[in-house]
């Protein structure tokens, strides 16, 4: 054979691999409203900037009639390329081989590439779509998702690690998204569970579809495992795109920064949105709106149906990515609970590993009181949230617009738990409880005893009021460095996260925290 035939095999080969599972299987892909694996990759990616890895690789196995079935690729298209210039690997499950379903050789080529993203501080992407493992294979399938696992762990807080759920993705192999950071899922495609509608039925009697037990709807609103809903899959890899514009390649590096002329940043619109009676709602994405920068840069919501009565997200202030968690008086008057702690907490601790730093918008009438709080432990979860702020090194500035009551005072990134900057605006309530609770306690024998004890309450109120229901006390403390107007927000906070740029902090040398799991 001459050099010419040699390189035709080679293109030959490169074509096979381009296949995937055949044109058949692909079709039927794209019958069922998704993609190819490499229709994906091409979406994600910024145009010729692929670089395939392992597109040669096979199975091993001989059983079951899979000695005569073969592959080029093995069921997963593994590489890295470039989304707006910046590198990323990526793997994408190829659903017409096998069923995307997880052997050995294709679970090696998953960690080969996560080995390299970890060494190279490059984002690892997994775009999933697969039977689960490799029924075929049976425990070198397992030790496969096991081989990933252990790197998704090894590799959080080293680099980002997104998942894009495309498919199924069911029994164990949730774990590996579940590690991750950030999980997106499909609309009617994609659904997640560890075990399926058939087993549920068996074990437990529900009746339960797929879409139910574990579709995007489910898990964007009522278990909190996706961040991302996506009506379709463009709108999915529009999402990760998105994501990626905020946040840094790795541990080390700091988000990308946009140049940005600081010109007049008084922001009016801020001083008409607090009601002026208190228990009135307003939705915390309107302050936000008026803080953060315009256009791609402005607030991208995360986890934004699950646990509404906390709102999360990135944005670019001044050119720069900070994360936000702001209380939600709009939904629940924007109490703490299990849910809203677990999901600020996690989106803290991201912020915190990727030099992220943080804005809080305090508007809290305190803990979710009740049973069903208690019993599920809104202690330890709660605790969650307040241990995450603690240990975060990141800057951290608060502004307290409104409401800050009780524990969720202390546990809302104030002062005394580390914050750098705490601004306060002149509607600021900071006390341990609203004034008529407040009075109704310490005043308890006055107010029974008085001859018009509703006067004595009202009075008692009114001088509760005058003393803790504002920004005051705390401020004569210190523990609010300025009480601002709400119009000055935007031009405090650029000047505050520039001089907090360059911050250094450390946590006592220890071999890691426990914080409350
Ligand atoms: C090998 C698989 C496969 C698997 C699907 N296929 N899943 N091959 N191992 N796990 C193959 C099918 O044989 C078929 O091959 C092709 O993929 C497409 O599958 P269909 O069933 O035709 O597709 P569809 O009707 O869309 O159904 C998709 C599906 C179903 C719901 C995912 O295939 C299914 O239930 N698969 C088995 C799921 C499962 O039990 N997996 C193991 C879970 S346990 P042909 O040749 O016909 O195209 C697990 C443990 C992980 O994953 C533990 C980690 C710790």
């Amino acid at each position: 054979m001459n050099n010419i035939e040699k390189v035709k095999i080679l293109e030959q080969k490169n074509a096979e691999a381009l296949l995937l599972g055949g044109s058949d299987r692909i079709d039927s892909q794209h019958k069922k409203g998704k993609l190819s694996a490499r229709e994906r990759i091409e979406l994600l990616l910024d145009e010729g900037s692929f670089e395939e890895i392992g597109k040669f690789v096979m199975h091993r196995c001989k059983d079951f009639g899979l000695d005569k079935e073969y592959y080029l690729g093995d069921g997963v298209v593994t590489g890295y390329g470039t989304i707006n210039g910046r590198m990323v690997y990526v793997f994408s499950q190829d659903f017409t081989v096998l069923g995307g379903s997880l052997s050995e050789t294709n679970a090696e080529k998953i960690c080969k590439i996560m080995d390299l993203a970890m060494k190279n501080g490059v984002p690892i992407i997994g775009l999933n779509d697969s039977g689960g493992a490799r029924i075929q294979e049976g425990v070198m399938s397992l030790g496969g998702y096991a081989d990933i696992f252990y790197r998704n762990t090894l590799a959080s807080g080293v680099v980002p690690q997104i998942s894009a759920i495309m498919g199924p993705c069911a029994g164990g192999a949730v774990y590996s998204p579940a590690i991750t950071d950030f999980i997106l899922m499909v609309e009617q495609t994609s659904y997640m569970f560890v075990t399926g509608p058939n087993v549920v039925k068996t074990v437990t009697h529900e009746e339960v579809s797929s879409e139910e037990l574990g579709g995007a709807s489910t898990h964007s609103t009522k278990s909190g495992v996706t961040h991302f809903s996506c009506a379709n899959e463009v709108e999915c890899i529009q999402n990760i795109k998105r994501l990626l514009h905020f946040i840094p390649q790795n541990c080390e590096e700091i988000a990308p920064v946009y140049p940005y002329e600081i010109a007049n940043e008084n922001r009016p619109e801020l001083n008409n949105i607090i009601p002026e009676n208190p228990n009135q709602p307003y939705d915390m994405r309107e302050v936000i709106a008026h803080i953060v920068d315009d256009g791609e840069h402005g607030f991208f919501e995360v986890h934004k149906n699950y646990a509404e009565n906390i709102v999360v997200g990135f944005a670019k202030i001044a050119g720069r990515s900070i994360g936000i968690v702001g209380n939600q008086p709009a939904v629940l008057a924007g109490v703490l609970d299990i849910k809203s702690s677990v999901k600020a907490a996690r989106f803290v601790r991201f912020c915190d590993c990727f030099n992220i730093p943080l804005l809080v918008l305090v508007d809290v009438p305190g803990f979710l009181p009740g049973t069903d709080q208690e019993w599920n432990g809104v202690i330890t979860n709660g605790a969650k949230l307040l241990y995450a702020f603690c240990e975060a090194t990141v800057p951290r500035v608060t502004v307290i617009t409104r409401k800050a009551y009780g524990g969720a005072y202390d546990v809302m990134n104030s002062k005394h738990i580390g914050a750098d900057m705490n601004y306060a605006w002149p509607t600021a309530e900071i006390a341990v409880m609203g004034a008529k609770g407040a009075a109704e306690i310490i005043f308890k024998r006055e107010i029974a005893s008085a001859e018009n004890p509703e006067e004595k309450l009202a009075e008692k109120v009114q001088e509760y009021t005058e003393k803790f229901t504002n920004p005051y006390r705390a401020a004569h403390r210190g523990y609010i460095d300025e009480v601002i107007k709400p119009e000055q927000t935007r031009q405090k906070l650029i000047a505050a996260f520039k001089i907090l740029e360059n911050k250094v902090d450390h946590l006592p040398k220890k071999k890691h925290g426990n914080e409350p799991l």
